[in-house]
């Protein structure tokens, strides 16, 4: 059978390491799942092994703490529907007593011992490398060769620090062995080819190797990398994937390469979309998220923010420092400057802000005006509606062709718990005209056509078409003006005489 159609060549078992404590990130959460451009840290590695070796009996090495264990890494995973049909398996390592230590776990594990049975290949990857790339994944499973004991993948980092050092037999000979910058001597330092933490095992060498490793080493540690010179002691072929691309290999280990890795992650996604034809006005001045999609003929001026699951449709505008997350914009609409906007949907023509703030579970129809300062929340506006100006609607279902006036608010709140419900409802239904400086006190329903007074606070339903007053009655004192302001200057002209 050739390695082409042979399921188990084709799908070696992965093995992502996730249980070491990141001290140096200093945080109290768990490194492989601090947020790395809008997606935990190991989520991108599984991304683009799952792309690769989506049939692949898949473990992932966890701690058993609070911040990062089995149940906080399948949580976090659970939420994205793009793993749902992975074969993902978990495997705790106690303390973290180093690389090699996490891989003794899952080989003595159920998930190890079938694969030892099924003669897979292991490929083993760190949870805190997030910028490999489908391509790198792809080479590192190719076929092995019956004499090798492993593949290993290095590349030069310009800065080495922190990595291990790849050690050959003078400068560019086979590979001896891997020494970890905390043990190199000076001379070692200098070198600039690393390990990467990404390695394709022959399973019955990984299996016999984890026993014949120490931890008597400057981190008091069992390194995964002492495989390397097993391996050549044993003289087992240990093939070498140089990959030259070094930013693919970057680990996170502190919150400066966090940073730096959301920079290259974030360029490159720009990159993408700007060649599939997104206008940019300052690339280096966006974020955009892995998972979002945009369509043709979108421009997106600088500072904006788009997160998530957002979709972005033809021909919208995204004015200056618009925050977009998880949300749906579809076409031609123009979202201006400064809004926010989560968890919502925006019709196809709509203008929203510029200033607006579309809390999560709003939805808005087509042809639709939000105007500056206004707030939606849980709130839904039909097609054709304006709200122009300096509003706040929540818990609000807004018919279509509706004009709300400005400074409207829907008073949801009184501070009692209704049926389980603390905020109470608006219903204001088609062709309502609310008249500027209203408020509504929820629940309430305004009825279709109905015309209601601006300075209003409405308390009671409105049937159809009714029109409704909610405001004192003026009083108006003809020429009363004049004799008021006969009384102010003689006080005023009092006051200055006593103050002389
Ligand atoms: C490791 C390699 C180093 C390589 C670098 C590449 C070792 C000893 N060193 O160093 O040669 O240049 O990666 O990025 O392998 N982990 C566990 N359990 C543990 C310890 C770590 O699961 O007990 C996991 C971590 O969560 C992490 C990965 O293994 O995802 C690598 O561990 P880390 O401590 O970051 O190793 P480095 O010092 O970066
Ligand atoms: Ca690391």
């Amino acid at each position: 059978m050739g390695a082409k159609t042979d399921p188990i060549r084709r799908c070696p078992g992965v093995l992502i390491l996730a249980a070491g404590r990141g001290a140096r990130m200093k945080s109290s959460t768990s490194k492989v799942l601090l947020e790395l451009n809008g997606d935990p840290l190991i989520v991108h590695v599984l991304r683009k092994v799952a792309k690769v070796c989506e049939d692949s009996p898949i473990a992932v090495v966890v701690g058993n703490n609070r911040g990062n264990n089995r149940q906080t890494v399948t949580e976090s995973l659970q939420a994205f529907p793009e793993f749902q049909n992975l074969h993902l398996t978990f495997v705790t390592q106690e303390e973290p007593r180093g690389t090699g230590d996490a891989v003794r776990c899952a080989m003595e594990a159920e998930w190890g011992k079938k694969l030892l049975s099924e003669k897979r290949k292991v490929l083993v990857l760190p949870g805190d490398s997030p910028l490999i790339s489908e391509e790198l994944v792809n080479e590192t499973i190719g076929p092995l060769g019956r004499t090798n004991a492993l593949r290993l993948v290095t590349c030069e980092q310009e800065d080495p620090t922190g990595y291990g050092r790849v050690v050959r037999r003078g400068k560019s000979g086979p590979v001896l062995r891997i020494v970890e910058h905390a043990d190199a001597k000076e001379r070692e330092k200098e070198i600039t080819e690393v390990a990467t933490s990404i390695y394709l095992f022959d399973p019955a060498f990984l299996n016999a190797g984890w026993r014949n490793i120490s931890d008597r080493n400057a981190q008091g540690e069992f390194y995964l990398t002492d495989l390397i010179s097993l391996a050549v002691r044993r003289k087992k072929g240990v093939d070498i994937l140089k990959w030259s691309n070094a930013d693919d290999l970057r680990g996170v280990n502190n919150p400066w390469e966090l940073s730096e890795a959301g920079k290259i992650l974030n360029t490159r996604v720009i990159k993408k979309w700007a060649l599939s034809g997104v206008r940019f006005m300052d690339p280096f001045c966006t974020r955009v998220d892995p998972r979002v999609v945009i369509g043709q003929d979108v421009r997106i001026f600088p500072g904006v923010h788009l997160a998530g699951t957002t979709q972005i449709g033809d021909g919208v505008e995204v004015g200056h420092h618009a925050v977009i997350k998880d949300s749906v914009i579809c076409a031609r609409a123009q979202i201006k400057p400064g809004c926010v906007i989560e968890n919502s949907f925006v019709g196809d023509d709509s203008k929203v802000g510029p200033y607006a703030h579309l809390r999560p579970e709003s939805h808005v129809g087509k042809n639709v005006k939000i105007g500056n300062f206004v707030e939606l929340k849980k709130t839904s506006i039909g097609n054709g509606t304006s709200v122009a100006h300096l509003s706040y609607l929540g818990d609000a279902e807004v018919g279509s062709n509706v004009n709300i006036g400005c400074g409207f608010v829907t008073c949801n709140f009184d501070g009692r718990v209704i049926n389980g419900q603390r905020k109470h409802k608006t219903i204001i239904e088609d062709d309502v005209f609310m008249g500027s400086d209203c408020q509504v006190i929820a629940p309430i329903k305004i009825g279709k056509g109905s015309y209601i007074a601006s300075g209003s606070t409405i308390t009671k339903d409105t049937e159809p078409h009714s029109l409704a007053f909610g405001r004192s009655r003026q009083v108006t004192k003809v020429g009363r003006a004049l004799k008021l302001r006969e009384i102010f200057s003689v006080e005023k002209s009092h006051e200055s005489e006593i103050s002389k």
